[in-house]
């Protein structure tokens, strides 16, 4: 079976691949409580504005997003020029470990499928410190690491493989596998906030980001390393061809200082 599968591993997204995110992201934001008229800080934007765009949305006219990012501004302004509400969110290159916000200066703060990049444990949490420190209430959202079918669980498969594929290729750690419910309200816990919600949330659409290329796996120096990953992501692959690939439940974790 695996050596059916085609030489050139680097299968594009499929066509709707943004718009599918962005709904996700839409249909994950509609559990977090923000309201029409807040204003809202979004930790770990990402490079595609993904839940940046639904949530200037939900905010309307009066809201505003300050939409903070570290790194990733690749497609910012082209998404977000385009989304047409552009002028409610305002972009922040910054650290959420240390934000130059004043203490209280939100309604809010979110982070949509971003726990997973915050790095381990301590450092997210002084993440998540800060968004208490500069709004009184937040809401993190993450995949879980449940599948309940074949399509979630193909997901799964290939996306737990990221973390390790990546600091074995590149030295650098992100796309931490998922932590489950219990683990993320602990975390919220350690920065002081008080959980007053938690639910596991169905969104009953694809996934396609899971994917990465199996040449990054052909750059880890260790070969006992470099075969085990390939033959997991060989599997995981199979299991994508086979079943496609969903997005789990996502975790919501709405807390107040
Ligand atoms: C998985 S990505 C994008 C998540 C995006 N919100 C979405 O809906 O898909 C997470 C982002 O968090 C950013 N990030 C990592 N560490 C961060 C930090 N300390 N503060 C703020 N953002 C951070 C990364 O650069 C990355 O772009």
């Amino acid at each position: 079976m695996v050596g059916r599968l085609p030489s050139f591993n680097r299968p594009p997204l499929p066509d709707d691949w943004l718009v599918s995110e962005i709904l996700e992201r839409r249909l994950v934001l509609q559990h977090s409580s923000v309201r029409p008229g807040q204003s809202v800080i979004e930790i770990g934007v990402g490079a595609h504005a993904l839940a940046t765009v639904p949530l200037a949305h939900a905010l309307g006219e009066k809201g505003r997003v300050v939409a903070v990012e570290p790194v990733r501004w690749e497609h910012f302004s082209e998404i977000v020029g385009a989304s047409g509400v552009g002028d409610r969110i305002d972009p922040l290159r910054a650290d959420g470990r240390r934000l130059p916000l004043r203490t209280d200066c939100a309604d809010m703060s979110v982070c949509v499928h971003g726990v997973r990049s915050l790095g381990q444990d301590e450092a997210c949490v002084r993440v998540l410190r800060e968004m208490l420190r500069v709004s009184p209430r937040l809401c993190i959202a993450e995949s879980l690491p449940d599948a309940r079918t074949p399509a979630q669980q193909a997901h799964l498969s290939m996306y737990n493989l990221r973390e390790d594929a990546l600091l074995a290729a590149t030295g650098h750690r992100d796309d931490l596998r998922y932590r489950n419910l219990v683990a993320l309200c602990a975390l919220v816990e350690r920065a002081g906030g008080i959980v007053e919600e938690q639910k596991s949330v169905d969104v009953d659409l694809p996934h396609a980001l899971a994917y990465f290329p199996r040449s990054m796996i052909g750059e880890i120096g260790d070969p006992v390393r470099r075969a085990q990953l390939a033959a997991q992501w060989d599997d995981a692959w199979e299991q994508i061809r086979a079943f496609g690939e969903d997005q789990p439940p996502v975790g919501v974790v709405l807390a107040r200082r």
